[in-house]
């Protein structure tokens, strides 16, 4: 069974929904690079092993990245996954895991990449919005990509209820992009594009507002 490991920074409702989702995977440690991160406490309640390693006790970004892979590396994980991890990652350290390290990102990417992507959304005035979960690149946000959940902006959207609508999708993909690379359903080729044998398309399109 493929082993994975989880970076978190905060609540951790995306590992959650990884926890609960019975992957074909063993989750060997969640590691954060902050004390006060919500999810440590829900792995620990699991039986999973955490770690914290704070990138305050390093004097630049590349020997934090240094020691952070050394600890990830020691449990020899398949996959490394970020789930709310909020540090940009130097581009030794993404290279270093190429095609083994994905992401979660609050928008239908390459729209909105960096922070605030439910009020950025909102404030364009587009229709429709999501979550995308893709391959990390030394490029924020712009790695390839392996699904995204598309969900309608409502007239009277708030920050808070436009980032809840996406946060539930959030939590259907990633549990299912997880379960694909650990299957070897999906990959990274050598042309850096994603392979997926495991493809099923809706007709229906997601029209907002709708039609009359
Ligand atoms: C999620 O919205 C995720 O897309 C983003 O950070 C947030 C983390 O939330 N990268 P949680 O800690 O998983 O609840």
């Amino acid at each position: 069974m493929k082993k994975v490991v989880i970076l978190i920074s905060g609540r951790g409702s995306n590992m959650l929904s990884l926890l609960d989702a019975n992957l074909p995977c063993t989750v060997a440690a969640v590691i954060s690079n902050r004390t006060d991160a919500g999810g440590l406490a829900i792995a620990q309640a699991r039986g999973i092993a955490t770690a914290v390693i704070s990138h305050r006790d390093y004097a630049d970004r590349e020997t934090f990245d240094q020691a952070l892979s050394e600890l990830i590396d020691s449990y020899v994980p398949d996959l490394v996954v970020l789930a709310g991890f909020m540090r940009i990652l130097s581009a030794p350290f993404v290279e270093h895991y190429q095609g083994r390290l994905i992401n979660i990102h609050p928008s239908l990417l390459p729209a909105f990449t960096g922070v605030h992507t439910h009020q950025r959304a909102i404030d364009e005035g587009v229709k429709v919005h999501g979550c995308t979960v893709h391959f990390v690149t030394p490029d924020l946000d712009a790695g390839p990509i392996i699904i995204q959940a598309v969900v309608p902006v409502l007239p009277d959207d708030t920050e808070h209820s436009l980032s809840a609508r996406v946060l539930r999708e959030e939590h259907r993909i990633y549990p299912q992009a997880v379960s694909w690379l650990c299957q070897e359903k999906v990959w990274l080729n050598e042309a850096g594009r994603v392979v997926n044998q495991d493809l099923k398309f809706a007709e229906a399109a997601l029209i907002s507002p709708c039609l009359a």
